[in-house]
């Protein structure tokens, strides 16, 4: 069975409201301003609202591509929510955002893999749609990572904060490739450089794991930066070997927004040139499964993108995990 082209179709994203600065961090923990800045780039982050929670974020960036790209939501047969701070250990937040938009032909399902998360529910969603198993997809990334920090530890709870991006996959009828190229890796051995190891079959939730503090992110924030260049440039080599295309081609590289250093050491080795690689990790910090697509989300608004540029799109995050992706606008 030849494979069917699959086209990425429209962006939308959602940022909560709540904006907290670096100075409102110094009212918090023992930081300054100079150092979240100079280590990691981050000037202000996003939080939900009280009450607010990921499918909240996950349903508004949904319902921002489907106004854009006109899709209505039974016309979707496919969604996958990268997350990992849904609302509840189950159902999925892709089945309360089927439900929110009323998208009955659709199935539903989430997939965590930390950071890289949009990454694999991208590939997912690609591989469904070229095999003719499914047609059209609803792909997000969102976090509520605020929900999850030690408001205590300076050395975590500047660096996430919360938001959403979505964006809709599909058959080409055009029956022109829009998606080059999708290419996943992950390395379990190194599962501890972050995690959160409270609530689960392991650490099943009682007083003494609330206690020890089990039920908040963890992170060897040091082993991680080493790990995310080289991580990345692999990923970012072979999708565009696999894509058939070189990086002077490419119109504009969307990594995954986790700490300006690892970006500029990224654009550095592999000789991106300034201006074709989006940087939003000042006004959001790292959001996690939603950094990507809320990065491109912000490039399209600036008007950054037109149709047929091509964009790299890359990640790593928490299992260890990577993942990257090259894309035709359309
Ligand atoms: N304010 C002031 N000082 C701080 C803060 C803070 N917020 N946080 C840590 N420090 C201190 C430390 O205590 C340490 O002090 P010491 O030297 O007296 O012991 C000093 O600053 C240096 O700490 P380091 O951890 O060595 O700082 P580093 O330069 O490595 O930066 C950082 C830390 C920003 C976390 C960096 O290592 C990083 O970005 N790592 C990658 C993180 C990442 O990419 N995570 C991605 C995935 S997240 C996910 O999957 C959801």
């Amino acid at each position: 069975m030849a494979a069917v082209p699959v086209r990425v179709r429209g962006i939308g994203a959602y940022v909560p409201k709540r904006v907290l600065t670096n100075h409102d961090l110094e009212q918090m923990v023992d930081t300054t301003d100079e150092w979240i800045v100079t280590r990691t780039g981050i000037k202000e982050r996003h939080m939900a609202a009280d009450g607010e929670a990921a499918s909240d974020l996950a349903y508004a960036a949904a319902c921002q591509v489907l106004e854009r790209t006109g899709v209505r939501p039974e016309e979707i047969d496919f969604i996958v929510v990268a997350t990992v701070t849904g609302d509840m250990q189950f159902p999925s937040v892709a089945c309360l955002v089927q439900n929110r938009l009323g998208a009955k032909a659709a199935a539903a399902v989430d997939v965590a893999a930390g950071c890289t998360g949009f990454l694999y529910a991208f590939h997912l969603a690609r591989g469904l749609i070229a095999s003719g198993v499914q047609k059209r997809a609803l792909v997000v990334g969102a976090e509520c990572l605020s929900r999850m920090l030690d408001w205590s530890d300076r050395a975590t709870c500047v660096l996430l904060g919360d938001g959403a991006g979505a964006v809709i996959l599909e058959a080409a009828e055009d029956g022109v490739e829009g998606v080059l190229s999708s290419h996943l890796g992950s390395d379990g051995g190194l599962w501890d450089l972050l995690y959160f190891p409270g609530g689960g079959s392991r650490n099943p939730t009682t007083h003494e794991t609330v206690d020890q503090g089990l039920h908040f992110f963890k992170m060897n924030g040091q082993a991680t930066f080493k790990q995310a260049c080289g991580v990345m440039e692999r990923a970012c080599q072979q999708a565009l070997e696999e894509a058939g295309v070189t990086l002077d081609q490419i119109d504009l590289v969307v990594p995954h927004q986790a700490n300006l250093r690892i970006l500029n050491q990224l654009a550095e080795r592999m000789g991106i040139p300034e201006g074709k690689m989006a940087v939003t990790i000042d006004r959001y910090g790292n959001t996690s499964a939603a950094s990507v697509p809320m990065a491109l989300n912000d490039y399209y608004q600036e008007g950054h993108l037109k149709s047929g540029d091509l964009v790299l799109i890359v990640s790593f995050g928490a299992g260890l995990t990577w993942g990257a992706a090259v894309f035709r606008w359309s």
